[in-house]
């Protein structure tokens, strides 16, 4: 089978980094044609030259990166530096990239990219909020049909939120550009922090990655000593989930993932809850169930699976 073509949207970001990677490191299963980057854990400069860094990490120049929105649509960019360090890559020192940026704005990349390509060719990963594709949804709404699928890293609803008691940072940062995906008919896959938490990586892990020896190994490791500090008063282990890596890892082994199909809308009024992915689990609003809710993973293959592909890697 020809692998599945994506494009990463993205900010990273250490865990975006561990999903670019893995993806890149899959090239059988995912051909990765462009990056988009956002605004989000940290500004659209530091993101865009992150997402370079990560490609050249990879062996990858080749894959072309676009910068895309610097903030959100209505609301004011709020990044994540107390997560991600001051420069979204802290604990890894990557080179300044030598690739430039493409020219062309990110969001006139998705336009013309998903145009171009045949119908029902393209997936859009998206690993940070969802600024890109609303904007690209919005002015070309012909992308919408064109898709075969946007899989998304971002909301939850059984853990409640990482940014408020009810929203997940990606989906906060840019509440209605969400709403706007989420009530587009595109098909969707969501990977929300339900499903990230229940795969945590362990130090044991960590050491195995290092241990392959491969420099994009040994650099995701460093990556993740500094990511894996953030969130000790919430998990009370060494072990921190990779939210966006779960994206990769759904593209790659479906099967691992417990799911259901579900109408989710994205909360945009209330003070208190905007941002909230409300998922209809039992189907009591009868609605158009949207979604594929991505709610567990089984961590050993998942983990398995990500270390021996990001350890092929130069
Ligand atoms: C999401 O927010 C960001 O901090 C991470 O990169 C991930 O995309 C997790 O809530
Ligand atoms: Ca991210």
């Amino acid at each position: 089978m020809a692998p599945r073509k994506i494009i990463i949207d993205t900010d990273p970001g250490q865990d975006d980094a561990f999903a670019i990677l893995f993806a890149l490191g899959s090239p059988a299963e995912i051909e990765v044609v462009g990056i988009t980057t956002v605004g989000g854990n940290v500004p659209l400069p530091l993101t865009s030259k992150n997402a370079l860094k990560v490609v050249e990490l990879a062996g990858r120049p080749d894959v072309p990166v676009y910068a895309g929105c610097p903030g959100p649509m209505v609301k004011t960019l709020m990044t994540a530096e107390y997560v991600h360090g001051k420069t979204g890559l802290d604990g890894a020192d990557l080179p300044e990239p030598v690739t430039p940026l493409q020219s062309e704005h990110g969001v006139n990349y998705l336009v013309r990219a998903i145009m171009d390509a045949p119908e029902g060719e393209l997936t859009v990963c998206t690993l940070g909020p969802m600024t890109n594709l609303a904007m690209a949804m919005t002015m070309e709404p012909r992308i919408i049909p064109r898709l075969r699928e946007v899989v998304l890293m971002g909301g939850g609803f059984f853990e409640g939120g990482n940014a408020t008691p009810a929203a997940e940072f990606n989906i906060f940062v840019d509440p209605h550009a969400a709403h706007k995906v989420f009530d587009s008919g595109v098909p969707l896959t969501m990977a929300g922090i339900d499903c990230t938490y229940t795969a945590m990586m362990t130090l044991e892990w960590l050491d195995r990655l290092r241990a392959t020896g491969s420099r994009a190994a040994i650099e995701a490791a460093n990556l993740a000593d500094f990511y894996r500090q953030y969130g000790s008063h919430k998990f009370g282990t060494p072990g921190r989930p990779i939210h966006d890596a779960c994206v990769t890892g759904y593209l790659l082994a479906p099967k691992i993932y417990e799911k259901r199909q579900c109408a989710v809308t994205v909360e945009i009024v209330s003070p208190e809850t905007i941002g909230m992915t409300v998922v209809d689990w039992w189907h009591v609003t009868g609605r158009r169930k949207n979604c594929n809710v991505l709610r567990r993973i089984e961590p050993a293959p998942f983990f398995e699976l990500m270390l021996q592909r990001i350890s092929a890697l130069p």
